[in-house]
């Protein structure tokens, strides 16, 4: 730019003598421009100066410049102009017929630049350009003309053109592209064509155009190509035709463009790509292929290619399919493989993990809008981990589940990381540790819910130029605190894009598409809540255990009775027993339920017993008298037996299983054949708790009968027991 300037300075203060060692200059920055943004205003080189009118008030000029534009039917010649122009822009405006006579008015300027678009021309004679000799670019644009008319017109156009573009020309019938035959020896360098009906594209035909550098035919409905030799050409575009094949450029390792930098084929039909396709090119640095129909990539595709630099199949598809070293490549600096419906699942169905081994010189891949929701941590491992170089990667949009952690592990020269429109819900601690080249950074669109203190330091921060985590579902609360604080205050936010408007909460429901900061959390309030927390997470604590505890106390409460009465009696015990084991108060103990007791054991036992057999019993529903407990240890410690009518009641009722569990200890204890056990009735197998079952266990229990014989037999069986005075156990 700093020589453009310089330049356009010369042209200002020396008008004439030295416009022509300037052309060439000007021409190519207009080239540059034109190239750039598909044909700009060519205001650039004097932007210091405004437009003025001229032209008869039609036309605008600055500098060498003129532009008469969309004055349709009221502007239908090229005006005279006062002072020299070198550039016209006569766009949409009324010249249905050129000839010789047309450009008269600025034929003594020596005219390099014209645009001619959208001015309805229809007929064009042979020599309508014979007096513009300088010309060196022309654009027609958006014509009616019959195909024989244009080859007439342009076979008149200066033999030193250098540019030609066609754009939306609508021929009465395909037009035989044979610039032999129209522009035979032309210098022209850059063909440019869009919208017109080609069909047949022969490179033959272009043979005597020794200067062809750059041929871009876009939408020209091409569907078969014949390519020829040409050493000049270095870059091919041909976009947006309907191909179903990738031309031949290669025979028999012979190139027909062997000087070709650049190739674009985007847009069209192509449904493969085969290594063989590409052996020639030696000087091929960019290859565009995008938006086709290829599904295969194979090995080595791209390996014979020494100087590629950048190599773009995006959109292509569906289910592409990646195999083993497809990326191959000693020198590959780009990659884009966007958008193609690639599944990153490990498989020769799909992509091997071995596809991207052997291109280490990567530093850009992009693999934007594919499958990801199904790679696992190992797969993407697998995958990338080989790519050690990578400056910038984008995996954005491909339902990435979580932030996969070959990145900080092997990709520490990264620069740029887009992970924007994912399924990512959380950002691991220490993620970013590592990549200290880290300047870029998209999450945005993401799950993500809360951003710890320690997910990025302050010297992360500072390092990063952008960073985005807009339209993330942040959980706005306590936890985030800091983070809100943390961008209320710090103007390091400037860095946070779409920052503040689109970072907002997706829960709790209160502050829910609010933005953060706009929450009013304070400091206060969480410091409470966290008090807060804290004492209900104590007192919860403590009531859990005070239940664990009672529970357990209420679960053993009898033998822990028992334990304790136990230890209270056991001396007392001990000098009764000194005193000679026979000296009891009682004959029998007798223990059963409450529920038991009326029906059978009041009215038929113990009248029996007491006045049948003249035994003295202690029957605690009748004698028993102050603390149960106590009552239960002293009496059966001084009686002789212990009788348990044992029954589904019985098992229920606490006192009774204390009864029968202490009876069972001195038994064990004292080794006395004491306990005498009746079964009243038949136990459900629930009720057989330890106990019973230890008890039932000694001995042969005696069940109780309800007919003659069997009461008879019961009887006898008590009366042996109680009898049995040889009660100490072997
Ligand atoms: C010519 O003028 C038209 C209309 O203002 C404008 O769109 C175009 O960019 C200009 N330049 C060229 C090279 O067409
Ligand atoms: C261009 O126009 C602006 C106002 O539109 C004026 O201020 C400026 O001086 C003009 N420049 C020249 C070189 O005439
Ligand atoms: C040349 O310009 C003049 C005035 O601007 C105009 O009247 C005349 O028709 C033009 N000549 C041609 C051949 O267009
Ligand atoms: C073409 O010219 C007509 C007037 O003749 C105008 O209305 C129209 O917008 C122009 N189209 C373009 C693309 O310049
Ligand atoms: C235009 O060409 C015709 C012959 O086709 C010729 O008679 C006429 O003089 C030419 N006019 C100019 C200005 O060259
Ligand atoms: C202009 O071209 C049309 C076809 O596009 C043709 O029919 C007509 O005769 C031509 N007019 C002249 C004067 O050459
Ligand atoms: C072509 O020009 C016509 C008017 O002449 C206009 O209606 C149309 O939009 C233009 N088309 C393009 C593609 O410029
Ligand atoms: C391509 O052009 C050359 C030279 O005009 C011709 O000999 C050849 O037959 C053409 N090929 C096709 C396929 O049209
Ligand atoms: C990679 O490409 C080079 C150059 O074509 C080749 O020599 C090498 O064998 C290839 N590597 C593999 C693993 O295929
Ligand atoms: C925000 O994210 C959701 C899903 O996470 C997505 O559907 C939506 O398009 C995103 N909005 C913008 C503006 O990116």
């Amino acid at each position: 730019m700093e020589t453009l300037k310089w330049a356009c300075l010369l042209l200002v203060v020396y008008p004439v003598g030295t416009i022509t060692l300037n052309y060439d200059k000007e021409r190519r920055a207009n080239l540059k421009e034109t190239s750039k943004d598909g044909l700009g205003d060519l205001i650039l080189s004097h932007k210091k100066q405004n437009w003025t009118r001229c032209g008869d008030n039609m036309c605008q000029c600055k500098g060498y410049q003129a532009r008469c534009v969309n004055h349709g039917h009221h502007l239908t010649y090229i005006p005279r102009f006062k002072q020299k122009i070198t550039k016209l822009n006569f766009t949409g405006n009324y010249l249905p017929f050129i000839d010789n006579e047309t450009f008269t008015n600025i034929t003594e300027f020596r005219v390099i630049f014209l645009v001619l678009r959208n001015s309805s021309i229809q007929n064009c004679t042979r020599n309508a350009f014979n007096g513009l000799k300088s010309l060196r670019s022309l654009f027609i644009r958006n014509n009616t003309i019959s195909s024989m008319e244009l080859m007439d017109c342009l076979s008149g156009v200066t033999k030193k053109l250098n540019h030609l573009d066609l754009e939306f020309i609508y021929l009465d019938k395909p037009w035989d592209l044979d610039l032999d035959k129209i522009m035979t020896d032309s210098k022209i360098t850059n063909l440019h064509l869009r919208s017109i009906d080609i069909t047949h594209y022969n490179q033959s035909k272009m043979s005597t155009l020794k200067h062809l550098e750059i041929i871009q035919i876009y939408k020209c409905s091409i569907n078969t190509v014949t390519l020829g030799y040409s050493s000049t050409l270095k870059k091919l575009e041909f976009a947006h035709n309907p191909f179903d094949e990738f031309p031949t450029f290669c025979v028999n390792g012979y190139a027909y463009f062997p000087h070709l930098t650049y190739l674009n084929l985007g847009h069209n039909n192509i449904q493969s790509i085969k290594p063989e396709l590409l052996t020639c090119m030696k000087f091929l640095t960019r290859l565009h292929i995008d938006n086709n129909r290829i599904h295969l990539i194979e090995s080595n595709t791209f390996s014979n290619l020494p100087k590629i630099l950048i190599v773009s199949i995006s959109y292509n598809g569906p289910d592409m399919v990646l195999q083993e070293f497809a990326f191959n490549s000693s020198s590959l600096k780009e990659l884009y493989l966007d958008d193609n419906d690639i599944y990153f699942v490990n498989g020769q169905k799909y992509v091997s993990k071995d596809a991207f081994k052997y291109c280490t010189q990567l530093e850009e891949l992009r693999v934007s809008s594919n499958h990801f929701q199904f790679t696992t941590s190992q797969m993407f491992k697998e995958t990338f981990s080989t790519l050690v170089n990578l400056r910038i990667l984008a995996l954005a949009n491909g339902g990435v589940q979580f932030l996969p952690s070959f990145i900080p592990k092997y990709l520490d020269k990264l620069n740029t990381l887009w992970l924007g429109h994912n399924n990512i819900i959380y950002i691991p601690e220490g993620y970013f540790n590592n990549l200290n080249s880290l300047q870029i950074l998209q999450l945005n669109s993401n799950k993500i819910t809360t951003i710890n203190p320690n997910t990025f330091s302050l010297g992360f921060f500072k390092q990063m130029k952008s960073i985005d985590l807009s339209n993330n579902t942040f959980s706005c609360n306590c936890e985030l605190l800091w983070f809100i604080n943390f961008l209320k205050t710090n103007p390091i936010r400037k860095r946070f894009n779409h920052f503040p408007k689109e970072y907002t909460c997706g829960s709790p429901t209160v502050f829910n598409g609010k933005q953060l900061l706009q929450v009013r959390l304070s400091e206060h309030t969480c410091a409470v809540t966290e008090q807060v927390r804290i004492i209900i997470i104590s007192v919860s604590t403590g009531i859990l255990l005070l239940l664990l505890s009672i529970s357990v106390v209420y679960r053993y409460r009898w033998y822990l009775r028992y334990i304790i009465y136990m230890a209270r009696f056991h001396h007392v015990r001990y000098q009764r027993l000194l005193n000679g084991g026979g000296n009891y108060m009682y004959d029998v103990y007798l223990s059963s339920c409450d529920v038991d007791f009326d029906d059978v054991i009041y009215d038929e036992l113990v009248p029996r017993l007491e006045e049948g057999m003249g035994l003295r019993l202690y029957i605690p529903q009748r004698d028993g008298q102050g603390n149960k407990i106590d009552q239960i240890i002293s009496n059966m410690d001084a009686s002789r037996k212990v009788m348990l009518f044992i029954s589904d009641k019985y098992v229920e009722d606490g006192y009774c299983e204390f009864e029968a569990s202490f009876a069972y200890n001195k038994y064990i204890n004292e080794k006395r054949d004491l306990m005498i056990v009746v079964v009243l009735r038949e136990l459900g197998a629930l009720n057989v708790t330890k106990t019973i079952h230890k008890i039932l266990a000694v001995d042969h229990y005696i069940k109780w009968g309800w007919d003659e014989e069997s009461v008879e037999l019961f009887w006898l069986k008590i009366t042996t027991a109680i009898n049995n005075l040889d009660d100490l156990i072997p």
